[in-house]
């Protein structure tokens, strides 16, 4: 990557831990009493004990923004999907924002935060659609010029959705990884702000918003499924979840034939796979981002993985039972439950439908598994 790229990039890590620092010792500064100051500690040690690049309090600061541009999703049991899993299934409707995925929190929150001058350098992202969509629409919210690299080949439903956004839109790369490659490389140094799908706090934080929603009418709930392509659904909803209700089990979702992540969060070292191999490319991603599994090695508990055909599958219950169409990574949480039945028997589950994007052409697939 050019120096330029490098050099942005490290300067909104630092700016984001550099924030976290100034608030850790802000208290000694101020000369308090040495109960407050005691009292400060202990809340700041429960808070940022690992220090963690994004904390609770990011993702309720982030609640409001998200929620000036974006309705709360609706949170229904299907007792259908119940029935069929023998668990109590909450589905969080995150197929249902303006642009049909919850990444759009992480964008508006994201868009939504910076300030005229940044505003006025435009916005780069790489995407197989979905953050890509959501970029566009906090762009096109704002005012803010947005390109956005998919991979060639991608999704052409997601490409017309991003372009009608009225962002710029390339095609580059064989799989997301060289997209990706090709952002940073050849047009970073050109200018502009790149938002990465992950290595992003207010991205994290935003999307982080759905779990804040989900605590607030379901109090209990004994695990949430969270499907994983980078890990920023699964922190941000892990970050909450410690916070609130620890108790309350995170788990993550990649498909076998693009499991980069699961193998990273595993051994705790970053791994990268040949190839991405799965039909739903919303999760299909060869290799880790540094703040992710970072935070994933602290808030998540267990990690799932399931076949192109269980995803089919999942597609088709959930079309058949709640009459929603969801794409392939959207139904990862629900081909985990119906993988895993005994684990989840009896329990109150929420599964994150994390996005509606199907491409069309793989409808025939998924109702042929019905027949
Ligand atoms: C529908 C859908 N589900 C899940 C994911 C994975 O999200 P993350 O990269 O935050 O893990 C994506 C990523 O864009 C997505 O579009």
């Amino acid at each position: 990557m050019h120096d330029g790229g490098k050099r942005k990039i490290a300067q909104r890590a630092l700016g984001a831990l550099s924030e976290r620092f100034h608030y850790n010792i802000s208290g000694k500064a101020t000369g308090w009493s040495s109960i407050q100051y005691f009292q400060q500690t202990i809340s700041i040690k429960r808070k940022y004990k690992s220090m963690l690049p994004v904390c609770f309090d990011d993702v309720q600061n982030a609640l409001p923004a998200v929620h000036q541009v974006l309705k709360p999703t609706a949170l229904y049991e299907w007792p259908g999907l119940s029935k069929l899993a023998g668990c109590q299934v909450y589905l969080k409707h995150e197929n249902h924002h303006p642009v049909g995925a919850f990444k759009v929190r992480g964008g508006v929150h994201f868009i939504g935060s910076l300030n005229a001058e940044e505003r006025k350098e435009g916005i780069l992202g790489c995407s197989t659609g979905n953050h890509g969509q959501s970029l566009a629409f906090a762009c096109k919210q704002f005012g803010v010029d947005c390109t956005i690299v998919v991979p060639e080949g991608n999704n052409p439903d997601k490409n017309e959705a991003i372009r009608n956004l009225g962002a710029k839109l390339i095609e580059q790369g064989k799989d997301f990884d060289a997209a990706k490659e090709y952002l940073e490389t050849e047009l970073l140094p050109l200018g502009g702000i790149y938002v990465h799908s992950a290595n992003e706090p207010k991205l994290i934080a935003g999307v982080g918003s759905m779990a804040i929603e989900i605590f607030e009418e379901l109090s209990d709930p004994d695990a949430i499924i969270v499907p994983i392509g980078l890990g920023s659904g699964v922190c941000g909803t892990g970050i909450v979840a410690r916070h609130l209700r620890p108790e309350t089990k995170i788990i993550g979702v990649q498909a076998n034939g693009a499991d980069a992540v699961y193998q990273s969060w595993k051994q705790g070292l970053p791994k990268t796979i040949e190839a991405a191999n799965t039909w739903a490319e919303g999760i299909a991603t060869r290799s880790s981002a540094e703040m992710t599994l970072q935070i994933m090695r602290e808030v998540m508990d267990e990690a799932i993985l399931v076949s192109d055909h269980e995803l089919r599958i999942a597609c088709y219950h959930i079309l058949k039972q709640t009459h929603n169409l969801v794409e392939g990574a959207g139904a990862a949480s629900v081909a985990a439950i119906l993988q895993q039945r005994k684990k989840f028997a009896g329990k109150k589950v929420v599964c994150i439908l994390s996005g509606g994007n199907l491409d069309l052409k793989e409808l025939p697939a998924i109702l042929a598994v019905g027949k």
